[in-house]
């Protein structure tokens, strides 16, 4: 069975957040399972990976797109250094930039990846089982796989669609419309949700199954899905909810080549106070306090805007007897706060930054990992935390509901309610009174770490959902 999975991000080719995690990882697990054939094709970036690895063209040809035409390279890596096949589709013009993220033109950008996919895998005659398509960038492909007469050939090509953050749906004016390949005009309903063209209102509509990264996630989109709760309501029935995995290859503290000190469950107490110990001195801490942390984007989903007066009550409340160290960019006002906190507390420190080594660092430096995040539909964090040790202090909530049980059940973390400071003010107070009962502190450090989170259950269960 042939899968091919269409992203914007793939680590560690071009990795803004957790979806590239998963796309880096994803089909890597599914290359494990027999008769899974999984590769990934995402467009091409400015980026090292790109510069330092081999790649043949295997696909040159053009598309037009409104009265512009352009030019459509297919690459392919030559060493398979992933686990899988990795296609990459430069579009002069389009696809050629630095990131993947951030041009005013992006509508235009998607729909030329979209068209460029498809177009090339038509004029090959390549047609795989699935096209599995990752949040809404790719969310017009099951649409025009059934309605572009241009990829007749690809008609009836199984289309899976992967909701990783129904936060963004890539709404587009009618406008747009001119920039796809040509379409039945009597089609436009699948297109269409709110008067807008929505990539992925259209996703759920046209494609054979839908699923998001955790089960918690989907039970809150029929409730509260940015307008499209009776879309998924409507269709309910070929929604699933699958909870990601992390690859334990890439996240393992024994072998972490970004940590100074690796270390396993047996020798976890000292190396994780090695770690910590570095990072603290780096940045002007005292070791011997609990260290909390958090990674991630400043934005209102994470809760990242909370985070200003979790650190100055939770300083203060406690006489300063913690640190706390944040790393991230994003919303310039957090940023701006948080940097004038960091001038009035020497228990905080905040590297305003992407940064994939440092991240392996707080991981296994921390203590305590804090999420206070408004939406959450898996996390990856929490259970990079585990992995390494660091107790999780999470908001309940979709994947972080499914990923973390509150300790006072047996679970593996600390769970609160509302995504307001005070409440997470006082999980990092009951954090603190395990992180004095010592031995309580070391058994909950052991038995994350044996936490199995990796991906194989989770491929078995696409792999199901590509069967049905
Ligand atoms: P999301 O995709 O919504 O941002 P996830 O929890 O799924 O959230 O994944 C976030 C990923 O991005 C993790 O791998 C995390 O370590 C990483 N990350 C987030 N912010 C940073 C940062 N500033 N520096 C390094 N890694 C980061
Ligand atoms: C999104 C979500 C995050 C999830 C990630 C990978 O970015 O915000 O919760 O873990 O995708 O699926």
């Amino acid at each position: 069975m042939r899968i091919f999975n269409l992203s914007m991000e793939c680590y560690p080719v071009a990795k803004v957040g957790g979806l590239a995690d998963v796309v880096g990882a994803l089909p890597k697990y599914l290359n494990k399972i027999e008769g899974i054939e999984a590769s990934v094709i995402m467009p091409w970036y400015n980026k090292p990976f790109v510069q330092e690895h081999g790649f043949e063209v295997v696909f040159d040809g053009w598309i037009h797109q409104s009265q512009h035409t352009y030019q459509v390279q297919v690459m392919k890596e030559r060493s398979r250094t992933l686990g899988f096949d990795l296609y990459l589709v430069k579009i002069p013009g389009l696809m050629d930039r630095d990131n993947p993220y951030g041009y005013s033109d992006e509508s235009q950008q998607f729909l030329a990846f979209q068209h460029g996919v498809l177009h090339w895998l038509t004029a090959m005659q390549i047609r795989p089982d699935v096209l599995h398509c990752h949040d809404y960038h790719t969310g017009l492909v099951p649409f025009m796989v059934e309605n572009c007469p241009e990829f007749s050939f690809l008609k009836g090509v199984k289309t899976i669609g992967t909701i990783h953050n129904g936060e963004y749906q890539g709404q587009m004016k009618w406008e747009m419309a001119a920039y796809f390949p040509w379409f039945d005009g009597s089609r436009r309903g699948l297109l269409e949700w709110d008067g807008y063209i929505n990539p992925l209102a259209s996703m759920i509509k046209c494609c054979h199954a839908f699923n998001t990264v955790s089960g918690g996630y989907l039970d809150e989109l029929f409730h509260s899905f940015r307008g499209l709760e009776s879309l998924v309501r409507q269709e309910g029935a070929k929604a699933y909810g699958i909870i990601n995995g992390i690859d334990t290859e890439v996240w393992n503290p024994e072998t972490d080549p970004f940590l100074e000190f690796n270390f396993s469950k047996k020798d976890a107490q000292k190396g994780k106070y090695l770690n910590k110990k570095e990072l603290c001195e780096d940045y002007g801490l005292n070791p011997e306090l609990p260290l909390f942390s958090f990674i991630g984007r400043f934005a209102g989903e994470k809760g990242a805007d909370l985070l200003p007066e979790i650190i100055w009550k939770s300083i203060q409340q406690t006489y300063g007897a913690l640190n706390i160290i944040i790393l991230g960019s994003g919303d310039k006002n957090i940023e701006n706060s948080l940097r004038e906190l960091n001038h009035t507390y020497s228990n905080l420190a905040i590297d305003l930054g992407y940064k994939e080594y440092l991240s392996h660092k707080i991981y296994a430096s921390s203590d305590f990992l804090l999420m206070p995040s408004r939406v959450e539909p898996c996390g990856l964090n929490q259970m990079y935390a585990m992995r390494y040790g660091t107790v999780p202090i999470v908001r309940y909530i979709g994947g972080l509901r499914d990923t973390v049980e509150d300790i006072s059940t047996g679970g593996s973390g600390i769970n609160f309610g509302a995504a307001v400071a005070d409440d997470a003010v006082h999980a990092i107070h009951r954090a603190l009174s395990i992180y004095h009962n010592k031995d309580l502190m070391m058994n909950l450090v052991q038995s994350n770490m044996k936490f199995n989170f990796s991906w194989e259950k989770s491929a078995e269960n696409y792999v199901s959902l590509y069967r049905n």
